[in-house]
């Protein structure tokens, strides 16, 4: 079976009521979406993805009554959060309420859920109810942004791909949790700390690997390309030493062009964070394409969006 991908929303709505997995749109990165109360869609997730069954996949809703059906507290700063956030790119960790299948958490006690900010997939979620979905990427590869990068990835095995465009925020959603009413970033995302801590205050950071990980997802070796990725300040002399080689270069913003290399691109001209997080996993994909030998990534500042694309460069080339 092709997967097909198609604008098709009741079509989409179908498949999904019928047990069906459906590749969606998100504002974030393109999902593998299946109906939260289909078990056997859910398995077939992990089974397409390749993903262990240990780590959990995301709850997306398109109500706060949904989202409180779904989970059995909903601390005041996580109030806040929401009524500042949703539908947004904003996940949060709750206890889960029994009405969330235990495959789709990994058995864990907790539940990761949003309401996403994509017209598209708000009406589908409004047709099906809620729907689990991980980015549609094979596991440790970077997340596609457009249908066709779920067709890549996937050209046979969905019934149908449901194409929203090119995702508006580029890079996946920042994940949260509460200790105590402590609010901890699991996840770097296209939420930026500075502007969750201008509505909650100081926020703790733990997405480092240190032993006891919470969030699965957060293992190193993560989002990579195919291609050889190295991320550095020091472009040409690697230009330089790899001379026989075909290279392709991402820049932030300057766009003056190196010689010798097969492609070149620049994420913002104008040094805007949010058009380079927009960019750069599809910049990947581009490069990815070109059976290069060596892709360069330049790393952007380090603050706001900056430090999100930053952690999952890290990842991308980590060996
Ligand atoms: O932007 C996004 O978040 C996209 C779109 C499709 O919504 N989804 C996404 O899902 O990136 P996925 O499965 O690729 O990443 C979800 C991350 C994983 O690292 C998983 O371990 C973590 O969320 N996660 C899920 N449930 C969790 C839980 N109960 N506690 C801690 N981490 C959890
Ligand atoms: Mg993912």
């Amino acid at each position: 079976m092709n997967s097909l991908i198609s604008k098709d929303l009741e079509a989409a709505a179908q498949l999904l009521l019928n047990g069906n997995v459906v590749g969606v749109p998100t504002e974030t990165v393109y999902g593998l979406g299946a109906s939260i109360y289909n078990t056997t869609a859910i398995d077939y997730i992990f089974e397409l993805k390749k993903r262990p069954k240990s780590n959990p996949l995301i709850v997306h809703t398109s109500s706060i009554e949904q989202v409180q059906k779904l989970t059995t507290a909903f601390p005041d700063k996580a109030k806040q959060l929401a009524n500042y956030f949703w539908p947004g790119s904003l996940t949060m960790v709750l206890p889960k309420s029994a009405t969330v299948p235990n495959q789709i958490t990994a058995n864990k006690s907790t539940v990761a859920i949003r309401i996403p900010n994509h017209p598209v997939f708000l009406k589908l979620i409004d047709l099906v109810g809620p729907i689990a979905a991980p980015s549609a990427n094979p596991y440790e590869r970077i997340s596609p942004t457009t249908a066709k990068h779920v067709a890549n990835y996937f050209p046979t095995g969905l019934p149908l791909i449901l194409d929203g465009g090119s995702c508006e925020k580029g890079i996946e959603s920042t994940i949260i949790g509460f200790d105590d009413h402590e609010v901890i970033v699991y996840r770097l995302g296209s939420i930026s700390v500075e502007e969750i801590e201008s509505i909650v205050g100081k926020v703790t950071v733990k997405n480092e690997v240190n032993g006891t990980y919470t969030s699965p997802g957060m293992v190193l070796k993560h989002y990579a390309p195919i291609t050889k990725t190295i991320v550095t300040n020091s472009i040409e002399e690697y230009i330089d030493e790899f001379r026989n080689k075909k290279i392709g270069v991402i820049r932030f913003k300057d766009d003056s062009t190196f010689p010798n290399v097969a492609k070149q691109l620049t994420l913002s001209k104008k040094g805007d964070l949010t058009e380079a997080a927009a960019n750069i996993y599809a910049f990947m994909h581009i490069l990815d394409q070109l059976k290069l030998d060596f892709m360069l990534i330049e790393p952007m500042p380090n603050n706001s969006l900056g430090r999100s694309i930053n952690d999952r460069l890290k990842r991308a080339t980590h060996l």
